[in-house]
């Protein structure tokens, strides 16, 4: 979909007017393309905790090039700070260390992630405070980075040190273009190690079977192409009346198709038994198909409130039940729901969708604790994604979701396609029960 104002103000009377009128400057982002190097670039690690050496062993294994100390004059592609060895806010101080003297000799489309220990399993109300503290920290770096940089806070389970490679991959590389300010869970939710190692990268889903909802077209399409694209065998589902248009994405990945409602009643056996009769179980189910029926409560018809309901979230929380209570999810199996910015921050005439929303939201905590066999329950939560849905929004509205955020943008189906991926990942056992916003960094319900 077209954004004029970052066309116009790329152009040199543009640039000049962004400087001299403080308007927000969009920098085109760097995204991953199939063959590219995850990152094009050194990374530069600091801190001093018990993550170091686990630190070293992932960026090895992801093949990302990384040095202890920055040479004056060098350019870097990121920044990785271990805070797991702050226990006080005095220590704190050791990131403005770091980090201040570090970020003039950042590339464009840098990453920072800084790593620390969940609050809640710290040793002592003191490394307790300054482990919260660091979420202020990164949310703030994000909103001031600029240049097309992101930052994030990875909280890490202690028993989980091992598990962070593939999160690093994501957060680190062009992947995550559009997520940034996010706070990540890993082995949060009891699973903490990493049920299969990759040992390649490039198609980290390779003899995967993935289910994706809503799959002919939009972010749906870009999920189910991602996921092609990384080795898996991808099932497409999606209504009747869009079945020519699912079949051609579907034939061009060389996957499989069923056309249904999910709303129906008998739409989860259905899935289920095409699942076990073709595929034998299922390793990834995406929860995308989604709806919107706007109004302002005060005109909301039954109607309009209960379809919303039932395909953002009865029909999710219907086909996951099914497919476990039959054991159709493989072990080390991902469940993976699309949320909204709507369902955290909510948003006008859209009662019912943010309710939906954030529904997903309570699915994602309800069964994190609850799923076994390394099977893994997340969700994404999109903001402004330039899709055929928002280009119809009116050009105010339009443009506002659009700037309102720290990269002044929006984003790319692909942007949250490439987040589901991350979640996807077999590597990924220990990111379980997490929420990540695929929004920019939006002001809205931050
Ligand atoms: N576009 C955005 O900015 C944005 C922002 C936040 C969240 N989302 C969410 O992302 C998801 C995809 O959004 P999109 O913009 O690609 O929407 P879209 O309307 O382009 O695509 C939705 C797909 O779901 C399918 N679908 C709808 N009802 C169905 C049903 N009952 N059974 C089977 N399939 C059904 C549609 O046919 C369509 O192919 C949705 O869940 C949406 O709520 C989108």
């Amino acid at each position: 979909m077209s954004d004029r104002y970052s066309s116009l103000i790329r152009t040199p009377v543009g640039q000049l007017l962004a400087k001299n009128l403080g308007l927000p400057n969009p920098v085109p982002l760097e995204r991953y393309r199939e063959g590219d190097p995850l990152v094009d670039g050194t990374v530069v690690l600091g801190g001093n905790g018990r993550l170091s050496g686990a630190l070293t062993d992932a960026l090895d294994d992801l093949g990302i090039a990384s040095v202890k100390a920055a040479s004056e004059g060098e350019r870097y592609k990121g920044l990785v700070f271990d805070a797991t060895g702050i226990e006080s806010s005095a220590g704190l101080v050791e990131l403005q260390r770091f980090f201040t003297p570090q970020m003039r000799s950042l590339e464009q489309c840098a990453r920072i992630v800084v790593l620390g220990t969940p609050p809640e399993m710290t040793n002592t109300n003191e490394e307790r405070v300054a482990q919260r503290a660091l979420e202020g920290f990164t949310r703030s770096l994000g909103k001031e980075v600029g240049r097309g940089s992101t930052v994030h806070l990875v909280y890490v389970a202690p028993a989980a040190d091992a598990a962070t490679a593939s999160t690093l991959g994501f957060l680190l590389s062009p992947k995550s273009a559009y997520v940034s300010g996010q706070v990540i869970r890993i082995g949060a939710h009891g699973e903490t190690t990493v049920a299969e190692p990759v040992t390649d990268w490039t198609t980290p889903l390779a003899g995967k079977v993935a289910i994706v909802t809503g799959a002919s077209r939009g972010i749906g399409e870009q999920i189910a192409r991602v996921l092609h694209r990384d080795g898996a065998t991808v099932l497409g589902i999606d209504v009747p009346r869009a079945a020519s248009e699912l079949q051609s994405v579907m034939n061009e990945l060389d996957g499989d198709h069923l056309t249904l409602d999910i709303t129906t009643k008998d739409a989860p056996q259905r899935i289920a038994k095409h699942v076990e009769d073709k595929h034998g179980g299922v390793d990834i189910v995406v929860h995308n198909a989604g709806i919107t029926r706007d109004k302002k409560l005060a005109n909301m018809k039954e109607d309009g409130w209960a379809s919303t309901i039932a395909v953002n979230l009865t029909a999710p929380e219907r086909i996951t039940a099914e497919l476990l209570k039959q054991a159709l999810v493989n072990a080390n199996g991902r469940i993976i729901g699309v949320a909204s910015i709507a369902g955290i921050a909510g948003n006008l005439g859209q009662t019912n969708y943010a309710a939906s929303k954030a529904g997903v939201i309570g699915f994602v905590d309800s069964l994190a604790d609850e799923l076994e066999n390394g099977i893994t329950v997340n969700a994404v939560a999109p903001g402004f994604i330039e899709t055929k849905m928002t280009a119809a929004v009116p050009l105010m509205t339009r443009e506002v979701g659009r700037r309102l955020n720290a990269l002044s943008q929006g984003g790319l189906p692909v942007d949250v396609a490439e987040t589901i991926a991350w979640y996807a990942n077999p590597a990924s056992t220990a990111v379980n029960g997490n929420v990540v916003r695929v929004c920019g960094q939006m002001m809205l319900g931050a």
